[in-house]
């Protein structure tokens, strides 16, 4: 029998208890979210943030740009975010337009503050093993998501598609600090599903249809990262669903896997970044 990865049903395990935790919280979280350009993916994203924040009680604020703003009036917008007490927590919505130098940007934000874990500070803690202010969201998410179906992953070879700042390379090493045995694959990997095919664990982040039947061994665990809009306008994740599930263990679905997790653990970092930073605000 195959189970199923239920990213919904964690989260709203997750929101129930994060509400009662807010309710009795007598200065409430503030998130800021700053967007740039009119991406309609990241718009909606950021949304999603905004109107989920303020269901469960933290309060949001969305600052938003123009495409065409310079990288030098952003770098202010977070040097003022880090200084402003009310700001408990701050993300960047990633892409950034491309005369926008990412990093400058992300290194900016104050540590304490990056409720993302992508400064080299946060990212460098989690690098050597130990303990950042936050871990990045979707990764913190899949592992939230193993822990609560009872899969281990110490021993286990761990095969991670896809090495981003945001989901391949954070996640490969919090499994590695878990004692899992990691590899990462990545668009220039040759014979990709000899390696896959030796997977207990298979995480794809790609966001291209890649992971066939093919690619699995059986009762293998699949988590599937990738989400896109296929050519008939459906959502659809980087793993056949059908055929592969078939021969899984566990499998993450798409939507309703990872997705909700991430925006779980993103709830989860600004309340986490809120409790440790409150002595900034008395
Ligand atoms: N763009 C897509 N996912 C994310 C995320 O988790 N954080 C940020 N900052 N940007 C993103």
């Amino acid at each position: 029998m195959t189970v199923i990865l239920d990213g919904k049903k964690l989260r709203d395990k997750i929101f129930a208890d994060l509400k009662s935790k807010l309710d009795k919280m007598p200065v409430k979280p503030t998130l800021a979210v700053v967007l740039v350009g009119d991406d309609p993916a990241s718009q909606i994203y950021v949304n999603n943030k905004k109107k989920t924040a303020e269901s469960l009680g933290i309060n949001s604020v969305v600052i938003k740009y123009p495409s065409n703003i310079s990288e030098n009036e952003l770098l202010s917008k977070v040097k003022e975010l880090n200084s402003d007490k009310n700001i408990t927590a701050i993300l960047v919505q990633l892409p950034l337009p491309e005369h926008i130098d990412k990093f400058k940007i992300i290194d900016a934000i104050s540590p304490e503050k990056d409720v993302d874990g992508l400064t080299p500070y946060n990212s460098g803690k989690l690098f050597t093993g130990e303990k950042p202010y936050v871990y990045p969201c979707t990764p913190k998410g899949i592992l939230l998501l193993l822990d609560e179906y009872g899969i281990e992953v110490e021993g286990k070879h761990v095969v991670v598609i896809g090495r981003s700042n945001l989901v391949g390379k954070p996640v490969a090493q919090m499994l590695l600090n878990r004692n899992a045995t990691v590899t990462v694959c990545h668009s220039k990997t040759k014979n990709l599903a000899d390696i896959t095919k030796t997977a207990d664990i298979l995480i794809s982040a790609v966001g291209k249809n890649v992971v066939g039947e093919k690619y699995i061994k059986n009762n293998c665990v699949v988590v599937d990262v990738g989400i896109f809009r296929d050519n008939e306008g459906k959502i659809r994740g980087d793993v056949e669903f059908e055929n592969v599930s078939k021969l899984a263990s566990y499998i993450s679905p798409v939507p309703g896997g990872v997705g909700p997790m991430t925006i779980a653990s993103l709830m989860l970092n600004t309340v986490e970044l809120a409790e440790g930073t409150k002595a900034l605000r008395q």
